[in-house]
């Protein structure tokens, strides 16, 4: 018996790899000879860009755009992958809109219904079209990125948490459901992660006053995470080692939702 992680054969889809927290993932299933296919949805550049390093550092990666809000381009994906990679190990939702923090009263609603439509509805399809593949092969693992907020919102975060509250119910029940057919769902909720989103927020929206405050009085460990301490939260629950875990939210935020 060895200390280290292995996986079941088969492709890693990672939806959202061109995102901050999507590319740490994808990265790391590469490093760990997983072969991945990443998602993008308008971000061409961004997703070549990962493929290229991937590749550089001798891992195997494509990059497919896909709008997960179609369920009709998610559902042709994932036949697709699982039919070129002949099993399609691990399914990954590391999508998500952006938005602006705002409280209750001053969300636009527009905004309410396009971050559900993405988040929710993306997530749905994503899931659903996994769930089918891995029923026509001997079961498979499946991780939603969601949020530390489900457990603990802070105000002005409405729009993250509720979302994310759904998505967690969702693999909750494929959990339940789908065990059965050898199928593992969990998710991962980062709280303040120094990587998309939350890069865009904390050096975008903050001034540095903001970012201490946070840093040294919500984060009891201090430091703002990293993609790769969400990757490898999501490399472990996809992992053989993790093989008895399933309907679990791991939260990774430094201690921030105790
Ligand atoms: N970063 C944080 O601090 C943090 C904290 C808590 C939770 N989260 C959650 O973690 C997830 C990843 O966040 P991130 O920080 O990595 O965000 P990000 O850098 O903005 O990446 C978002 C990803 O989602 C993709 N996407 C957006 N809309 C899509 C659609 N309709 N169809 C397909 N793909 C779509 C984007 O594609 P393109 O860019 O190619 O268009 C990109 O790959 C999100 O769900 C976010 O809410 C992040």
């Amino acid at each position: 018996m060895t200390a280290s992680l292995s996986f079941e054969p088969g492709a890693a889809l990672v939806a959202g790899g061109s995102g901050g927290i999507g590319a740490g993932i994808a990265r790391l299933f590469a490093s760990a000879g997983v072969p991945v296919v990443l998602t993008y949805h308008r971000n061409e550049a961004g997703a070549a860009a990962i493929r290229s390093e991937i590749e550089g550092a001798g891992g195997r990666c494509e990059a497919q755009r896909c709008d997960l809000t179609r369920a009709e381009e998610v559902e042709a994906l994932v036949t697709d992958v699982r039919a070129r990679y002949e099993r399609l190990g691990q399914v990954v939702y590391a999508a998500g809109p952006s938005f602006d923090f705002n409280f209750i009263g001053a969300i636009p609603e527009q905004d309410w219904h396009r971050v559900l439509d993405s988040d929710v509805n993306g997530a749905f399809h994503l899931i659903q079209s996994a769930v089918r593949a891995f029923r026509a092969q001997d079961g498979g693992n499946l991780v939603a990125v969601t949020t530390s907020a489900v457990e603990r919102v802070p105000s002005g975060d409405i729009l993250s948490a509720a979302p994310k509250a759904a998505i967690e119910m969702l693999v909750r029940g494929v959990a339940k459901e789908s065990g059965r057919f050898g199928i593992r769902a969990n998710c991962v909720g980062p709280g303040w992660i120094d990587a998309g989103l939350g890069r865009e927020a904390l050096q975008g929206k903050l001034d540095e006053r903001q970012r201490d405050k946070i840093r040294n009085e919500v984060i009891p460990l201090r430091r703002f995470g990293t993609a790769e301490d969400i990757g490898w939260a999501v490399l472990f629950l996809c992992s053989r080692q993790a093989a008895f875990v399933s309907g679990q939210s791991l939260a990774v935020d430094g201690g921030a939702q105790v």
